[in-house]
């Protein structure tokens, strides 16, 4: 059994890309929009800043209020599209119930589009060839293939359909010539299903979802959910119960967390290369990834 720490890993690549930005003209750059004041948002954009920093990324910050105006919004998205500082723009979610997520999501340029929520970048995942890629799939993927755990030909389980983590994820696993289940909340029998998972993985943000019993002997266990509990951060798996069953399990905090950051920024990278140089290899650097 081996604890798959991501942090580690995280800040291996976080490194590597510090020293590849060292040798561009111009810092590559990232505009971050939170509208509102939730304090969770607040926390995870900071995180963002703090990491662009941290390896030569020039970051950008809007900070809106929670009524502005939709319209007002998309302008200001419009504005950074043509920004030609900016490599890369995220808007943190959840959005105030006013404006339509989907609305802010296609006015983002897709080259600009860090999130990889853009519906260019998810066709070109549907039809493996990826563009953008959604972060915290490809953390996943990442600590997947530098732990060299096979893919190919296994089952891959999920619990959790969202279109940020479970069904980008499911895509790239599929790509990889995984098997994969996607379960969701109306999922019949799911410990029945869970327990055939060779590679676990549940971003559901529940604690205790997954059991002992759910687990299958031997199986690569993912946990990207998030809630907390007690003052604590936990994730969706019963860790210290599930621990002497499996070959790898991934801790919350430290797991999958810290990844989901360093693949924004190497998002970024990947946007700076294709709008600065179009670089036709662009793409296959962060296939390596994904
Ligand atoms: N809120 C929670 N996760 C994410 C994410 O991956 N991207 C953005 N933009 N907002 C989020």
């Amino acid at each position: 059994m081996a604890i798959l720490y991501g942090k580690e890993l995280s800040d291996q690549i976080r490194e590597e890309i510090r020293q590849e930005i060292q040798h561009y003209p111009e810092p590559p750059g990232l505009a971050v929009i939170l509208i509102g004041e939730d304090p969770a948002s607040q926390v995870y954009v900071r995180n963002k800043k703090k990491a662009c920093e941290e390896v030569g990324i020039a970051s950008y910050s809007y900070s809106l209020p929670s009524d502005i105006p939709e319209d007002n919004l998309l302008s200001i998205i419009q504005h950074l599209n043509g920004n030609q500082n900016v490599h890369g723009i995220l808007v943190q979610l959840p959005l105030p119930e006013h404006i339509r997520e989907s609305r802010v999501i296609e006015a983002i340029s897709w080259l600009k589009d860090v999130d990889g929520f853009h519906p260019y970048n998810v066709a070109r995942l549907f039809s493996a060839n990826p563009g953008l890629v959604p972060c915290t799939p490809l953390g996943v993927m990442g600590l997947l293939e530098r732990n060299s755990i096979p893919i190919a030909g296994r089952h891959a389980v999920i619990v959790g359909s969202s279109y940020i983590v479970g069904k980008p994820l499911s895509l790239l696993l599929l790509n990889k010539g995984a098997t994969v289940t996607v379960c969701h909340k109306y999922t019949k029998e799911l410990a029945y299903v869970t327990r055939e998972g060779d590679i676990l993985i549940s971003a559901v943000g529940k604690s205790g979802l997954i059991t002992r019993d759910m687990v299958k002997p031997g199986a690569v266990v993912i946990d990207i959910g998030i809630s907390f509990k007690e003052g604590k951060t936990v994730g969706d798996v019963d860790f210290d119960n599930v621990l002497d069953k499996v070959s790898y399990i991934t801790p919350v905090p430290g797991g999958v967390g810290p990844l989901t950051v360093t693949m924004l920024l190497k998002n970024t990278l990947t946007a700076y290369k294709l709008q600065v140089s179009a670089q036709p290899s662009a793409f296959s650097q962060i296939n390596r990834e994904g």
